[in-house]
């Protein structure tokens, strides 16, 4: 497996298997790497040629009180586990390279409406920050195929919102979340959970199953539904930043009869996380 730091080298690389038409498959990530990032290698494995993950905890997309100095880094382990799931090339470029005129003065991609409401809400200029780090490494990495995680819906349904409304000719992959034996979903972040609050944080999972259920039984009452979990949650700790149901594709405002789904945030002690379920 190749490392790589610098703009011109994957660049090269990149000019290389194109030139013998090889489809390239690529997975953006901060590292920290657990199992639902290596779900997203596997896959991609299977749909390209030649894959290329790669590492960069992106300042552009934290917040000013956010966690970008503390979050987790482990490089040496994350690219002995991208060698072991037959990653060909991980690209670690350096934030110089990068913001090399810093962030104060740099285009930003606003993939709008869909940015607005939940993680666009509570955390301004965030999604903002990942579509310009995600568009700035398809055009170093010219993927032919791009994986995301469910687990970060609005994330991704955005990410394939810019693909379509900039004309990139890449074909963008979901992958399912995946969980824990409680159904909480794996996150770097959760590391920042105390024993206690592991042992709480399945709640998320059981109040998105219980609204699932309950749509699929025919109740319409979204927002009662909404208020009940949020409710539930308060009462085991969490203070909620959002429980909703809307347009699986939009995010915008849904009916029972439309593609639906769950978002929730929430955070728990000095833990925000967030989840979703599709109906
Ligand atoms: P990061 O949080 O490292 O996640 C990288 C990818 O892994 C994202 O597509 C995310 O949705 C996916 N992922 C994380 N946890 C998952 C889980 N439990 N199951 C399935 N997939 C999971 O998301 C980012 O990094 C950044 O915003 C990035 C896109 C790299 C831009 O900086």
């Amino acid at each position: 497996m190749h490392r790589v730091r610098h703009i011109r080298e994957i660049r090269a690389q990149v000019e290389d298997w194109k030139r013998l038409n090889l489809k390239i498959g690529f997975v953006p990530t901060m590292g920290n790497l657990h199992g639902g990032h290596l779900t997203l290698i596997d896959q991609a494995r299977q749909h390209c040629d030649r894959l290329v993950a790669s590492i960069f905890v992106n300042p552009l997309q934290f917040g000013e009180n956010e966690d970008f100095d503390s979050y987790p880094r482990s490089i040496e382990a994350d690219c002995k586990e991208l060698m072991e799931h037959d990653c060909n090339l991980v690209f670690l470029p350096e934030y110089d390279s990068l913001y090399p005129r810093g962030l104060d003065d740099i285009t930003v991609v606003d993939v709008a409406p869909i940015n607005q409401d939940f993680e666009g809400a509570f955390r301004p200029g965030h999604l903002q920050g990942v579509a310009t780090i995600v568009l700035k490494l398809f055009h170093l990495v010219q993927p032919d195929l791009a994986v995301f995680g469910k687990k970060d819906y609005q994330q991704w349904r955005m990410i394939e919102k810019m693909v379509r409304d900039l004309n990139l000719a890449i074909d963008v992959m979901g992958v399912e979340t995946v969980r824990d034996s409680a159904g909480l979903a794996l996150s770097s972040r959760n590391q920042y959970l105390t024993p206690e609050e592991r042992a709480a944080a399945g709640e998320i999972y059981r109040q998105l199953s219980v609204i699932a259920g309950a749509v699929r039984d025919g109740n319409g009452e979204f927002a009662t539904l909404c208020e009940r979990a949020r409710a539930d949650l308060e009462d085991g700790g969490f203070v909620v930043d959002y429980v909703d149901i809307c347009h699986r594709e939009t995010l915008q405002a849904a009916t029972a009869s439309d593609p639906l789904v769950i978002l929730i945030a929430a955070q728990l002690g000095a833990t925000r996380l967030i989840d979703n379920m599709e109906i």
